[in-house]
């Protein structure tokens, strides 16, 4: 599918909310604004495309998604998809606050992983609002999630904003609020491939992450709360390296799933996380966050069983996620900048990805 740039046609931002395939359930989201198109879906308020022009090829969807949105009830790999109550790992999926204890799903070896069996990012979400003028267009979807949900305490309500400006920024709000004390970790689980999957792999993609420092994982994946310096390491990205250096080096994992520590100002200001770069196309994702930390994954376990929305199978390392969110298993781990959402207090946090092109 492709689309006319809003260059082409003259067209302002517009947002449009259809049903998919005449299913009421499902929806089918789509932003536009000057020469950057994203897609959505309200299954997991996932990204589904996002189209950009690189400097010679027209506009090419650089994210992991499906062709059909029936697809994303399943989704094992969580494309582009809001992962919640918690994204990451809990430790035996067991915590206790206020000296209540609490047992969530464990569905991730001994761990609690993305909100569990069915956490948010396979639950149906609904657009509560939608906005479009001169500048920018928005969506935003809500989601209810029920005290006991997954095994977490309190009825929570969440949302999250969609917003694209026109400045080729897509602005994440995500907001929440409870009614027990619960944690609380949203993030979005999109995939880039800047080539738009022409090239199978992204290991000759460049990344540049601010963060001086990692948090060091213990054999079952969760941190050991040692937060360690990434000089000397394949983690040190704090200049612009290939994603292929340091691929190898970790075994267990088949390439990076890291938490980045990210170099912070005091407070939850927006600042820049990192850029994504790709020579050949020219294409960058610039990700600004008010989160303490990101994941890196590169698509460790993708094993070209699934063709993905370009028509191509999706193989090992055939995109990156860098996933901004809080640390892994901060609810072990006192020293972490807090998780816990009280009620009466507003969760609220925001990552933009901003795509560009490689300057001459
Ligand atoms: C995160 C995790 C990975 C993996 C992916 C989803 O990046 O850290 O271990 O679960 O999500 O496949």
């Amino acid at each position: 599918m492709k689309y006319a740039t809003a260059q082409e046609t003259g067209e302002k931002a517009s947002v449009t909310v259809l049903p998919y395939n005449g299913d009421e359930r499902i929806l089918r989201v789509r932003l536009r604004n000057r020469n950057i198109i994203v897609e959505l879906t309200n299954i997991g308020s996932a990204i589904t495309a996002i189209y950009t022009p690189g400097k010679n090829d027209g506009l090419k969807n650089i994210v992991a998604g499906y062709a059909d949105l029936k697809n994303y009830l399943h989704n094992p790999d969580y494309y582009g998809v809001v992962v919640g109550r918690y994204a990451n790992r809990i430790a035996a999926g067991h915590f206790s606050i206020n000296g209540k204890e609490y047992q969530v799903s464990v569905n991730n070896g001994s761990n609690h992983l993305h909100g569990g069996v069915q956490g948010f990012s396979h639950k149906f979400w609904t657009v509560t609002s939608v906005k479009e003028n001169e500048q920018q267009c928005s969506v935003v979807f809500s989601y209810n999630s029920a005290d006991g949900e997954e095994g977490y305490p309190g009825n929570m309500s969440v949302s999250v904003e969609y917003q694209l400006d026109d400045a080729g920024r897509l602005h994440i709000h995500y907001s929440a609020t409870t009614d027990k004390s619960t944690p609380v970790n949203l993030t979005n689980h999109s995939y880039f491939n800047l080539t738009g999957f022409e090239q199978p792999s992204i290991l000759d993609h460049l990344l540049e992450v601010n963060a001086s420092a990692y948090t060091e994982k213990s054999e079952n994946d969760t941190p050991t709360g040692q937060i360690l310096s990434v000089t000397g390491t394949a983690l040190d990205f704090r200049k612009p390296g290939k994603l292929s250096k340091g691929v190898d080096q970790f075994p267990a994992d088949m390439g990076y799933d890291h938490n980045f520590v990210l170099d912070k100002s005091e407070g939850n200001d927006l600042e820049k996380a990192a850029v994504l770069s790709e020579a050949s196309s020219g294409r960058t994702v610039t990700v600004y966050t008010t989160k303490p930390g990101m994941q890196l994954y590169t698509a460790n376990f993708w094993n070209g069983s699934i063709i993905g929305q370009q028509g191509v199978a999706y193989r090992q390392h055939g995109g990156v996620a860098l996933e901004t969110q809080s640390f892994p298993d901060s609810v072990h781990h006192p020293h972490f900048p807090s998780t816990i959402l009280h009620p009466g207090e507003q969760y609220r946090t925001t990552t933009i990805f901003e795509f560009g092109i490689i300057a001459e």
